[in-house]
């Protein structure tokens, strides 16, 4: 077996404490590595005057974790700037908070050299090496000119846009072009998938030449859809630690004679945070006999809070809150608890097994974990309902929970009565089934499928053109 080295912007190593950081990357990958002991090379997320190249490495949990700083100006251009102010939105089809600044595309390009240099001697022949998410599309490219001939994989665990979309971006197609220095792209589903190859075919006169191998540039390489999942079995332990049930018994105490909802997000736009609050909004006012019934127990930690857009998100859902607060509750209720701090693992265990319903109404997601974990927690004799998105990646797999538009105010208020209302057989059908699928699915079945299909593409064309150089 090949070692594994994975790449991500955003680094968190396995821990047993319960309390790692906050974002689905960070959760799969922490997961995915604890069994195999590769070596795992990112941001520290600390800054110094000037980039150093300076390594820092820490064995935890058989895993090597290495780091690297990066300068003010890089956070500033290439985290803060092309990542989260550029593709983030556009990504996730908010066209209207895209920033274009020549800058940031410096930056993103500057970084992603910087990583290259970094990691380039710590590369051993025989690695594979799995590099993710957004942050580092030109990673590949990076490393193919420092002569780096190994096998390359790349999944992007946000959305792939609509044709439409990602034209609209400069520099588009250098972008795609820097996809195939990978040998492998993996996409979060189908659609996503699908989206990506059109853009090959209409923008790069690109063809499919066999099942999964697209040639477009002058290189080949595989595509395929690999959907992410949770670590069930580690979830199925937590629910049943001593600090899951504490929370859970607490949860159920303030909620005596009430019936609990629960969302647990980022503290992102893409999140429909506004959205959700002004649906239940209409539910309370649709339902006159739901009020003092029912709590919304929303859990947000903010995120890249030096992003004006996420500055502006979190004003107005304080705003929002606060209003449907102030005109709902009573001495002893209130509509909304909106919580903006991170809760350790164990503790969101209970809180989701606690919550009848779990709300999970993004506008647009790569997949979404949130729903998976609140899937794994439910109590087998009498489950909660799980409301999503249906563009949520998560939908294409988890067909059995109720499907909503998180767009129509109208569409998410009835289906917060129907799962509020919906009988038990009901409930345990459905949620039998999604458990199936959480648990057959889980995060090392997607470990395992991406690295074979990556370690099985020793004889693709465009290595063994590499290889004849
Ligand atoms: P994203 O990657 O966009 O943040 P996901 O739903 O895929 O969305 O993953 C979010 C992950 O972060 C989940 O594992 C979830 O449990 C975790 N998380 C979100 N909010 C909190 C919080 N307040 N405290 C602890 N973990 C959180
Ligand atoms: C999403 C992205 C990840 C990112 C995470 C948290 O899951 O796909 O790449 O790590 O959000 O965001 P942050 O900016 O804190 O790393």
């Amino acid at each position: 077996m090949s070692r594994l080295i994975v790449v991500s912007n955003r680094v968190t190593p396995p821990s047993a404490s319960g309390e790692e950081s906050v974002g689905g990357l960070a959760m799969a990958l922490a997961a995915a590595l604890r069994e195999y002991s590769g070596l795992w090379f990112g941001w520290s997320g600390k800054t110094t005057p000037e980039f150093t190249g300076q390594l820092a490495m820490q064995k935890i949990d058989g895993v090597t974790v290495a780091t690297v700083d990066l300068e003010d100006a890089d956070v500033d251009e290439y985290y803060n700037g092309y990542a989260n102010k550029t593709l983030w939105p556009l990504f996730h089809y908010r066209s209207d908070l895209t920033a274009f600044d020549r800058a940031y595309g410096e930056g993103y390009e500057r970084v992603n050299r910087r990583f290259a240099e970094t990691l380039r001697p710590l590369i051993e022949p025989n690695d594979l090496v799995w590099i993710h998410d957004y942050h580092l599309i030109p990673l590949a490219r990076e490393l193919r000119r420092l002569g780096v001939k190994n096998r390359m994989g790349f999944f992007l665990h946000v959305p792939w846009p609509a044709y439409q979309l990602i034209t609209t971006l400069p520099g588009h197609r250098q972008l795609v072009q820097a996809m195939f220095d990978y040998d492998l792209l993996g996409f979060q589903t189908a659609e996503y998938q699908q989206a990506f190859e059109e853009y090959v075919l209409n923008e790069a006169d690109g063809e499919q030449t066999s099942p999964g191998i697209w040639k477009a540039f002058g290189r080949t390489v595989r595509i395929g859809a690999y959907p992410i999942g949770i670590d069930a079995a580690d979830f199925a332990k937590l629910v049943r630690s001593q600090r899951a049930v504490r929370m859970n018994d607490l949860m159920r105490a303030c909620t005596v004679f009430r019936r609990l909802i629960i969302g647990v997000d980022r503290l992102d736009y893409s999140k429909g945070l506004e959205e959700r609050f002004l649906a239940y909004e209409d539910f309370l006012g649709n339902h006159p006999d739901a009020l003092e019934g029912v709590s919304l127990l929303q859990i947000a930690t903010p995120s890249r809070d030096e992003v004006t857009a996420y500055q502006d998100i979190r004003a107005r859902l304080d705003a929002v809150s606060g209003r449907i607060n102030g005109a709902y509750a009573t001495a002893d209720w209130v509509p909304i608890r909106y919580v903006n701090r991170t809760y350790r693992r164990d503790e969101l265990a209970g809180m989701y097994r606690a919550a009848d319903v779990g709300l999970v109404t993004p506008l647009r997601d790569g997949m979404n974990l949130v729903a998976k974990e609140y899937v794994a927690a439910q109590d087998p004799s009498d489950p909660g309902v799980l409301v999503l998105s249906q563009f949520a990646g998560a939908a294409e797999q988890l067909g059995d929970a109720l499907i909503v538009n998180p767009f129509s105010r109208e569409d998410m208020s009835d289906a917060i009565q129907r799962a509020l209302t919906m009988p038990r057989p009901e409930r345990l059908r459905r949620w039998e089934r999604l458990m199936e699928e959480v648990r057959n699915n889980d995060v090392t079945a997607w470990r395992d499928r991406y690295v074979q299909a990556l370690e099985g593409l020793a004889a693709t064309p465009r290595l063994v053109e590499a290889a004849a150089h």
